[in-house]
């Protein structure tokens, strides 16, 4: 039992939680195996940890207390609900990293020793798959924008990558917000405000598609034009419509790489008439996993074992 007697469950096998929503169809489900396998360390297991969107703070907390009093619970990846977790749970953490302290989220649980520590992980991981996607100087050589639908932790975590970038080219002059409700919106507000940028930073509260494809429509030729609302894999649909034109050679970049992703969908239709790149979130996916389990774990993720564990996670992508 722990301070708040939430029922902890003593485990006999080291355990890794990935708390999400819908967490066993994720691939990790099958790559992870793979992966103990690669670290040499088959005993530890995944288990998954539904919550519902907003879910109640009693919910969060009781799965951080399973991490922190169990001792063979040994950390967990947190998706979609990094924000709400962490504003349940903050005072259950001994130490968060300066990433979790500016967004105000977590994305991976781990210990050391007795502490237990909140790491914002997502700044790194949209990020290096953002590099991956689009050249060095790609705003300075097309003057392209960044359209984000959803508000959430990794649509902030992306602006605060671009944010951070040092070169004026690897910044895009504008980058705007379309978030369904206001609450997000203001929470970034809120970050950007304690942050020095020359990027302009645009906040729209909206979640009708119409008028969605017509703010998209305004954007210029290259702009990047992202799903991080969680429609089409956790909720149905799509921030657009059909009718909706992505700008010419756009990049449409979909967060997520299951479920219908209606998004991703949308702008395949327009590869052909309006050059667009279409891109899906496996790699974000990738990186984001190999960073906490990283962390959880405790190993030196090099890029040579990064590799390795792409190689492996790629051969049962869509299996
Ligand atoms: N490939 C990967 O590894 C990877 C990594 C990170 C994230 N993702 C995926 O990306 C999605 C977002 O993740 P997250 O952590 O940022 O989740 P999140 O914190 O829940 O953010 C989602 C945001 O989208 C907003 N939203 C929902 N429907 C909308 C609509 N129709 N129009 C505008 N905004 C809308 C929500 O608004 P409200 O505030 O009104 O709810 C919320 O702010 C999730 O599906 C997640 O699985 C994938």
């Amino acid at each position: 039992m722990n301070d708040e007697n939430y029922p902890v469950v003593k485990k006999s096998i080291p355990t890794f939680y990935f708390i999400g929503v819908t967490t066993g169809k994720s691939s990790i489900m099958k790559v992870f195996p793979l992966w103990m396998k690669v670290l040499g360390l088959e005993d530890v297991v995944m288990e998954g940890v539904d919550c519902k969107i907003h879910d109640v703070p009693e919910v969060y907390r009781k799965a951080v207390a399973q991490i922190k009093y169990d001792p063979l619970s040994l950390g967990a990846l947190v998706t979609t609900h990094k924000i709400d977790l962490l504003t349940a749970a903050r005072d259950m953490f001994d130490y968060l990293d300066p990433y979790a302290m500016i967004t105000d989220e977590v994305s991976s649980i781990s210990k050391l020793e007795d502490r237990l520590e909140g790491h914002a992980k997502d700044p790194i991981t949209s990020g290096a798959s953002l590099d991956a996607i689009i050249e060095k100087d790609y705003f300075g050589k097309t003057h392209g924008d960044v359209l984000c639908f959803g508000a959430g932790g990794s649509a902030i975590a992306t602006l605060l990558h671009l944010i951070n970038k040092k070169d004026k080219g690897d910044r895009p002059d504008k980058f705007t917000f379309v978030n369904r409700s206001q609450g997000r919106l203001d929470h970034a507000m809120e970050m950007v405000r304690g942050l020095k940028t020359d990027i302009e930073i645009e906040y729209i509260c909206n979640s009708d598609p119409e008028i969605n494809d017509k703010i998209m429509e305004q954007f210029p030729p290259y702009s990047i034009i992202i799903n991080a609302t969680g429609m089409g894999k956790d909720t149905p649909g799509s921030p657009l419509t059909w009718a909706g034109k992505f700008p010419m050679n756009s990049v449409s970049w979909e967060f997520n790489y299951r479920g219908e992703l209606d998004f991703l969908h949308q702008s395949l239709a327009q590869v052909e008439s309006r050059k667009v790149k279409v891109e899906d979130g496996w790699l974000y996916f990738v990186h984001g996993w190999t960073q906490v389990v990283a962390q959880v774990l405790h190993f030196d993720l090099t890029p040579a074992l990064f590799d390795k564990l792409n190689e492996v996670a790629s051969s049962v992508k869509g299996v």
